[in-house]
């Protein structure tokens, strides 16, 4: 008989409840009844009906909403970002090659086509966590992706114990390195992504006659404040926009967001052909 996507879950969140603590007190956390996690002071946590949990403490609204994520899903599955799961794919690998059942966490990890993409490619035993405090992006992951232990939470105060992840990807999300640095086992990693100068530069083109986003402070200085051995690469190549995908493209990105609808429709008649993807892979190890 095939398991509900929710038993699923909570099956793997008793099987990984070591990993968690109470967001409210700290305190270690159980899975009860295949149904709620409970933490020794008694704070409750519901699963989903299709078996994420929210640890996040209030209730937050964001930017990201159900239809944006929907948007970023049909993007992110036309194989838009394939070269670049590939490299990620290929820096986790080496990592984790000689750890027997290695722990990855996707810190705004979004609808989660990257972290299962990458999860997927990992041994059987891998234990994959995806973590967002936007409930639409945790609630699409954990419909379209189940094996993985999804949640809803801040990266800046995450619900996991000290020292239990072996490797933290970070794609284009915020990051909270003291957060990341407790969170890594000795030697762990972290793989941040970030955009570079020509990141969609055809919609930067169109809605804002190519003005770059300019970053105040170099983003590769900052991370090089907190992780030792830092590595850089830069994932350049250009994507043929397949039919139909330039709307879900416009909607998914906050580059458009502050377009009018009227801009909007204008860059959907004249259509594009194709869109850079200019981004840079950072790695670097907790200190
Ligand atoms: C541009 S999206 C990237 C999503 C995904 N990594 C991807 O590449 O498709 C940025 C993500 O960061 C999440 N985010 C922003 N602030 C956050 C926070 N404090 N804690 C957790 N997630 C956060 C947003 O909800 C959103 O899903
Ligand atoms: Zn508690």
């Amino acid at each position: 008989m095939k398991l509900s996507k929710k038993m699923q879950s909570a099956q793997l969140l008793d099987m990984n409840e070591e990993l968690f603590k109470c967001p409210i007190c700290s305190s270690g956390i159980e899975m009860v009844d295949h149904k709620q996690l409970v933490c020794n002071n008694m704070h409750t946590f519901d699963l989903a009906k299709t078996g994420y949990v929210n640890l996040a403490p209030q209730a937050h609204t964001t930017k990201y909403d159900r239809s944006l994520f929907e948007a970023r899903a049909e993007v992110m599955g036309s194989g838009f970002f394939s070269p670049v799961l590939d490299k990620l794919c290929s820096i986790v690998a080496d990592h984790v090659e000689s750890i027997k059942q290695p722990v990855i966490l996707d810190a705004g990890c979004g609808e989660g086509t990257h972290l299962s993409a990458i999860h997927s490619q990992m041994k059987p035993e891998s234990v994959g966590i995806g973590l967002d405090l936007a409930k639409e992006g945790i609630a699409a992951a954990s419909k379209a992706y189940p094996g993985i232990i999804w949640n809803v939470a801040d990266l800046a105060a995450m619900p996991f114990q000290d020292a239990q992840i072996d490797v933290i990807l970070n794609v284009l999300s915020p990051a909270n390195y003291g957060e990341f640095n407790r969170l890594l086992k000795q030697g762990g990693k972290v793989v941040k992504v970030v955009p570079e100068t020509g990141y969609l530069q055809e919609l930067r083109e169109a809605f804002y006659e190519g003005k770059p986003q300019k970053e105040e402070t170099d983003p590769v200085d900052r991370f090089s404040e907190h992780f030792e051995d830092v590595e850089t690469e830069r994932i350049t190549y250009k994507f043929a926009l397949p039919e139909g995908l330039l709307a879900p493209l416009i909607r998914m990105t906050p580059l458009t967001w502050n377009a009018g609808d009227e801009r909007v429709r204008e860059v959907l008649s004249v259509g594009m052909n194709e869109i850079t993807i200019d981004l840079r892979a950072i790695v670097g190890t907790r200190r």
